[in-house]
């Protein structure tokens, strides 16, 4: 199944991942308000099927995304930015329950560095450059960046990202703990790829409640965190694919799981 879009591709690999390709190339992938309908919606469509355990975000060679659509914000004001409540697409993005993988290349900045910063891994050819220039615009980042790069980095490699504007490399951001793997360039995507095979491989069931306790250690207070994570990992022994997972390693076998 391939459905048609404007403004991104969408896609599905071997039944069971989900392949989103940002797909503004003239303006660098940059995120204007259909974009980002657009994204929303397919990346609900593959949470809601089934057969999806995990999806592929990417851009091209040049840019995964150059932030927001400039020209689309320029003549706003505070009321009708506020009316027009354009980062409500950004809230339904953070609700995704399947896995995301970013898979960078060239540009991800402003908008697109905090599009990156919702998905779970991070992969990156080592020509990728991350930066929050919003600064260098007269605003500060509005879609995450303050509060995500802060708790992926910390606050003082984020105060000097944000405050300056400056664009930093896939190897410094990688050795700051943002990026799971800095590969050649020609294989950002093919890594992804792989990774997103070995997710797929698993119980959807397990990968989503996996999911939903990672993203909420960054919520919740560590106790609160830990009854989550133990009332999820008990609710999957509710599940075919925890028998399963246990019988077939007893059995010394590949499990063949079900998502139920
Ligand atoms: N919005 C709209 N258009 C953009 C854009 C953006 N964020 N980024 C690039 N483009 C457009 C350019 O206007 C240009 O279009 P034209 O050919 O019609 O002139 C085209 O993409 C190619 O860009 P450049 O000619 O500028 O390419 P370059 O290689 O010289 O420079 C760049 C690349 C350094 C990324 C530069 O394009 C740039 O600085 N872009 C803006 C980056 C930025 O400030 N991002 C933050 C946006 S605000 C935001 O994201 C707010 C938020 O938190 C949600």
């Amino acid at each position: 199944m391939t459905q048609s879009y404007e403004y991104i591709k969408s896609s599905i690999i071997d039944n069971a991942i989900g392949l989103v390709e940002l797909n503004r190339p003239k303006v660098l992938n940059a995120l204007n308000i259909g974009l980002m309908k657009e994204l929303a919606s397919a990346l609900k469509d593959f949470d809601n099927n089934e057969n999806i355990k995990v999806i592929i975000l990417t851009g091209n060679a040049k840019a995964f995304a150059a932030g927001a659509d400039i020209s689309e914000m320029a003549n706003e004001d505070t009321v009708s930015i506020m009316l027009k409540d354009n980062f409500s697409t950004w809230d339904s993005i953070q609700n995704i329950k399947t896995p995301i993988i970013a898979a960078v290349s060239g540009y991800a900045l402003g908008g697109g560095l905090e599009l990156v910063m919702t998905c779970d891994i991070i992969v990156a050819g080592e020509n990728a450059l991350f930066g929050q220039p919003e600064i260098n615009l007269g605003v500060i980042p509005g879609a995450g960046g303050t509060q995500r790069l802060t708790r992926a980095i910390g606050k003082y490699r984020s105060s000097e990202l944000i405050l300056t504007g400056e664009l930093i490399n896939a190897q410094e951001m990688y050795k700051y703990g943002l990026i799971n793997k800095v590969v050649p360039n020609e294989l950002y995507f093919t890594t992804a790829l792989k990774i997103a095979k070995e997710i797929a491989k698993k119980s959807r069931i397990a990968i989503r409640l996996g999911k939903e306790a990672i993203v909420k250690s960054f919520e919740l207070s560590l106790k609160e965190g830990l009854t989550l994570e133990r009332k999820n990992f008990y609710m999957l022994f509710s599940s075919q694919d925890q028998k399963e997972g246990m019988k077939a390693f007893m059995e010394k076998r590949k499990p063949q799981f079900v998502g139920r």
